[in-house]
């Protein structure tokens, strides 16, 4: 099946008993009853299939569970609570048997920055910080740390960098370490990791795969080698997603290729109407020609569908004016999330990137005049009006 078809029927159509229902439902159960012990005793060995007990699994959140292992191309998923609790999971899966090094790119989310200093730091685990769009860096920092995993974005946030994702995965491979790839803001609809040579796979599925802004999920998609300690360590740590968190993403996924294709055109039109406009003095979009990375885009994503996030810098303007021109805007939601289907809009100094120092962030390239968009699927005429009639 195309990607498109599998979106709308991977997962579903399990048989329960005599019938089988078309769209999986919520199973909210906390534990399974079998009619032989025996039986029991095969599920809770795993010799068989079935869910025994909810922080083992739960038919809601397996069927989500094929549907993204479909959609990613990999050996198995796990349905997490939270984005953030998927990084988790990916990051200890990739160093339970590695060295405790990491090499993260720079411009990570800010949760998995903190994650990576503030707790698995104290633990033990060092991380070094390098540019991943340059290559000679990533090659540099794994040949000096020799690190147990590398941890990158596919596009990285708020300034929409791509790395070549390829390169950083035969780099990885060389030096044994696990490649893991946060693939949030492309979604397997534009660019599949694991295809390129990444072990672990990581979504907030919160952002495109759920669509609606009513769900906080993650997932984690892994190869042969990482899927089954992954599994492991649910079973014990418990992050799951619960069954009405899934049915809400299964649910979400069905229409994402029609999302994905509406939004990245209405980006490629927003980003188009505010690079030829005068109060904007930078345009920071995949879809731009002119982008730094764009011969990469271009050689990892299908044509025309470069990605829904766009940002750009006011020109000569403070946070002050920044903060009335976002609240002049009408359609526009001024929220800190991403990739639902109305648009949305962000402040990075005051939101994702607030526990940067000042100067951390200039030197990121993240100023005071930056706002990110996250378009939506409503007319771009729509956006592109809200956003002139802001830009007073
Ligand atoms: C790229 C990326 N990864 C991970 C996360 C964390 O996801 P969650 O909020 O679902 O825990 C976010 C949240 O904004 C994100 O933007």
């Amino acid at each position: 099946m195309k990607f498109e078809s599998k979106t709308v029927h991977a997962g579903d159509r399990k048989k329960t008993g005599t019938f089988i229902p078309v769209t999986t439902p919520i199973y909210t159960a906390a534990s399974y009853f079998y009619d032989s012990m025996d039986q029991l005793d095969r599920v809770f060995g795993r010799e068989e299939q079935g869910p025994s007990y909810a922080r083992y699994d739960n038919p809601t959140t397996s069927a989500l569970e094929d549907l993204l292992n479909e959609l990613e191309g990999g050996h198995g998923a796990l349905a997490c609570a939270s984005g953030m609790s998927a990084i988790h999971m990916a990051l200890l899966a990739a160093l339970l048997d590695r060295p405790k090094r990491v090499v993260a790119a720079n411009a990570l989310y800010g949760a998995t920055t903190n994650l990576l200093m503030n707790i698995l730091s104290p633990l033990g685990v060092e991380a070094s910080f390098i540019d991943i769009c340059d290559l000679d860096a990533v090659e540099q920092a794994v040949a000096e740390t020799k690190p147990g995993a590398l941890i990158i974005e596919t596009i990285s946030n708020p300034l929409l960098r791509v790395g070549a994702m390829d390169k950083i995965a035969e780099i990885a491979k060389r030096a044994s370490a696990a490649l893991v790839v946060d693939n949030t803001f492309a979604t397997p609809m534009l660019l599949r990791p694991l295809e390129l040579g990444a072990n672990i796979v990581v979504h907030s599925a919160t952002k495109y795969l759920a669509g609606h802004g009513d769900v906080l999920g993650g997932v984690v998609v892994a190869d042969q080698e990482h899927i089954q300690t992954i599994k492991t360590l649910s079973r014990t740590m418990g992050p799951v997603m619960s069954p009405f968190e899934g049915y809400l993403t299964m649910r979400g996924i069905k229409t994402l290729a029609l999302r994905m294709e509406r939004q990245c055109s209405n980006a490629c039109k927003v980003a188009s109407w505010l690079a030829a406009h005068p109060r904007v003095e930078r345009v920071h979009f995949t879809g731009d020609p002119a982008h730094p990375d764009f011969a990469t885009i271009t050689r990892l994503f299908p044509k025309n569908l470069y990605g829904a996030m766009v940002a750009f810098e006011l020109k000569g303007a403070g946070r002050d004016e920044v903060f009335r021109f976002m609240e002049r805007l009408k359609m526009i939601v001024r929220a800190t999330s991403l990739g639902d289907v109305h648009t949305m809009m962000l402040y990075p100094a005051m939101a994702s990137h607030r526990d940067l120092a000042p100067k951390q962030r200039h030197r990121l390239g993240i100023h005071d005049n930056l706002v990110r968009i996250s378009i939506g699927i409503e007319a771009a005429e729509d956006i592109i009006a809200d956003l002139e009639g802001a830009l007073v």
